[in-house]
C-alpha cells in the first residue's frame, strides 16, 4: 500500500522542504520506492535534489493547467529509489488559476490514483494560507 505523506503549514521557513527532501531520501535509502512531489514555487525541493529547474520541459505546473499524467513529470534522481515530480515558478499563476475551477482541491488526489508502484509519496508544499488570512495587515 502506497502512503501519502503531505508536509505543510500556514507558515513559511519553518523547515517544510527540508522535513520533507530529508524524510523522502531517508525512507529511499532504506529500500523505499518513493516519490516527492515538489508543490512550492520556489523550487526548494527540486533544487535540492539536483534538478534543473530554470529548464524543465515537465513539471507539476503541467499536471495541475494541461492535464498531464503526472508519471510524465516524474523524472528519477541520483538516489536509487528517489523520484521528484519537479516545480519552478511557473506553478505561481497556476496556483490562482486553479482556485476558479471546481473541485480544483481533488485534481492532485486524481492524478495520484494513476500512479503505482511507490511505497511512499511525499508532498511538500509552500505555506497555506487560507482565504481571508490576514497578517500585519496584509490580506491573503
Ligand atoms: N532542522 C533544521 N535546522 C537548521 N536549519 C534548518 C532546519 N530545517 C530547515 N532549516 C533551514 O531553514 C530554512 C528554511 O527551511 P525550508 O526551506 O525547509 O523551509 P520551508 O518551510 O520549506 O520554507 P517555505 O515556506 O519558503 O517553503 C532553510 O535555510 C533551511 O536550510
Ligand atoms: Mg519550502
Amino acid at each position: 500500500m502506497c502512503r501519502r505523506i503531505s508536509i505543510c503549514s500556514h507558515k513559511g521557513g519553518i523547515g517544510k522542504s527540508a522535513t520533507a527532501v530529508n524524510l523522502a531520501a531517508c525512507l529511499a535509502m532504506k529500500g523505499k520506492k518513493v516519490l516527492l512531489i515538489d508543490l512550492g514555487q520556489q523550487s526548494t525541493a527540486s533544487d535540492a535534489l539536483g534538478v534543473d529547474t530554470t529548464n524543465l520541459d515537465r513539471q507539476v505546473h503541467d499536471v495541475f493547467m494541461h492535464g498531464a499524467p503526472i508519471k510524465d513529470v516524474v523524472r528519477p534522481t541520483e538516489i536509487p529509489c528517489l523520484d521528484i515530480a519537479p516545480s519552478n515558478m511557473d506553478l505561481r499563476p497556476a496556483e490562482r488559476s486553479l482556485e476558479s475551477q471546481d473541485e480544483y482541491e481533488f485534481i492532485l488526489r486524481e492524478r495520484l490514483a494513476t500512479l503505482d508502484g511507490y511505497d511512499f509519496i511525499i508532498m511538500d508544499t509552500r505555506e497555506f494560507r487560507p482565504h481571508g488570512y490576514q497578517r500585519h495587515g496584509r490580506r491573503y
